[in-house]
């Protein structure tokens, strides 16, 4: 879908493409680049581009509209389109993935080369592998290496013995939080998808957690939550449904026994919390969240830069 809108702001996507078609040079009008939320119904947001047609043109080979896809961003997908006029109907448009590697990329800013470097600074290892294998098998996103990597530390610096996980996903950021905790420590971590929990449990029991150390419960987890002891867990992760972040940060607020730790996943959602220009959903609830943590007595909290953003809040 191509759409136009107001002037852009800025055109920098870092993809490459091994193969584009698109229209007729002499057809392309301008350019769109967009973001395309999975988790809203909202049509894209677009960027009309004028100044990057030169851009396009480059890639203008044949005689079908395309769609460049690129990479996700927590829940949101970038895309570079092109606009061609209404009278040129019946043209396909094609989607392409583009390798949103820094690699790839002819000239990576530093800040992208910095932010991959801290990423890489903490290596994969075999569990997490194969837990991100089955989340790009069940269409996941994951925590970033530097996000399991923080989470494993955090665990570590509070002594944790339990946490709660909203989001269990395929079990990366499990596998990272059952890092960070005590030998005899549980994980509790919630999810409303139990086959996302099925694949979970085969990366826990691949990296030899016994099935007492993780205690997944399928539900939405604004149903099981209350369930859940007050002040009795050392640290509670939130990576789930982003328009409910700040019901799930109510609900650690209760959950966490002082000198616990609140972690939030995608609290710069893609960059835009920082563009006072976006105001999708995620955006705006982010926002709330992030207000809220700097109001709330019970929290003193910080905003990393790893990953897609992690806000990281010490209860007090
Ligand atoms: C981004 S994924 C979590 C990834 C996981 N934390 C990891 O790093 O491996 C978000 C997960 O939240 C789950 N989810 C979405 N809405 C939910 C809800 N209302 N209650 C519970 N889980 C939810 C999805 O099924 C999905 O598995």
């Amino acid at each position: 879908m191509i759409t136009s809108a107001s002037p852009s702001r800025t055109v920098s996507p870092a993809f490459t493409t091994t193969a584009v078609t698109t229209p007729s040079t002499s057809e392309i009008t301008g350019i769109s680049i967009f973001m395309e939320s999975r988790s809203t119904n909202s049509s894209p947001a677009a960027t009309f581009c004028p100044g990057s047609t030169e851009t396009l043109r480059t890639l203008a080979t044949s005689s079908a509209v395309t769609v460049v896809m690129g990479p996700l961003y927590g829940n949101n997908r970038v895309g570079l389109g092109a606009h061609v006029p209404p009278q040129s109907p019946g043209r396909a448009i094609r989607l392409l993935d583009v390798n949103p590697s820094p690699k790839a990329s002819a000239s990576p800013s530093p800040h992208q080369a910095t932010w991959e470097f801290a990423e890489k600074f903490v290596p994969v290892g075999d569990h997490a592998a194969t837990a991100r294998k089955l989340s790009a098998a069940l269409g996941v996103t994951p925590i970033s290496t530097g996000t399991a990597a923080l989470l494993t530390l955090l665990g570590r610096l509070v002594g944790a013995r339990s946490a709660v996980e909203i989001g269990t996903g395929a079990g990366v950021s499990g596998l990272a939080l059952l890092g960070g905790l005590a030998a005899d420590g549980v994980l509790t971590s919630i999810d409303s998808e139990p086959e996302h929990q099925q694949a979970a449990r085969t990366a826990l029991d691949d990296a030899g957690y016994p099935t007492r150390r993780a205690r997944l419960i399928a539900g939405d987890a604004l149903t099981v939550l209350p369930k859940l002891s007050d002040g009795a867990y050392d640290i509670v992760f939130v990576d789930g449904d982003p328009l409910e972040t700040v019901e799930y940060v109510a609900q650690a607020a209760r959950l966490l026994r002082p000198g616990g730790v609140l972690a939030v996943n995608h609290a710069l959602v893609g960059g835009r919390v920082a563009d006072e220009a976006s105001e999708d959903d995620d955006t705006v609830i982010m926002r709330e969240v992030l207000e809220a943590i700097r109001s709330m007595d019970e929290f003193s909290g910080t905003l990393l830069p790893v990953g897609d953003g992690v806000l990281v809040a010490y209860r007090h």
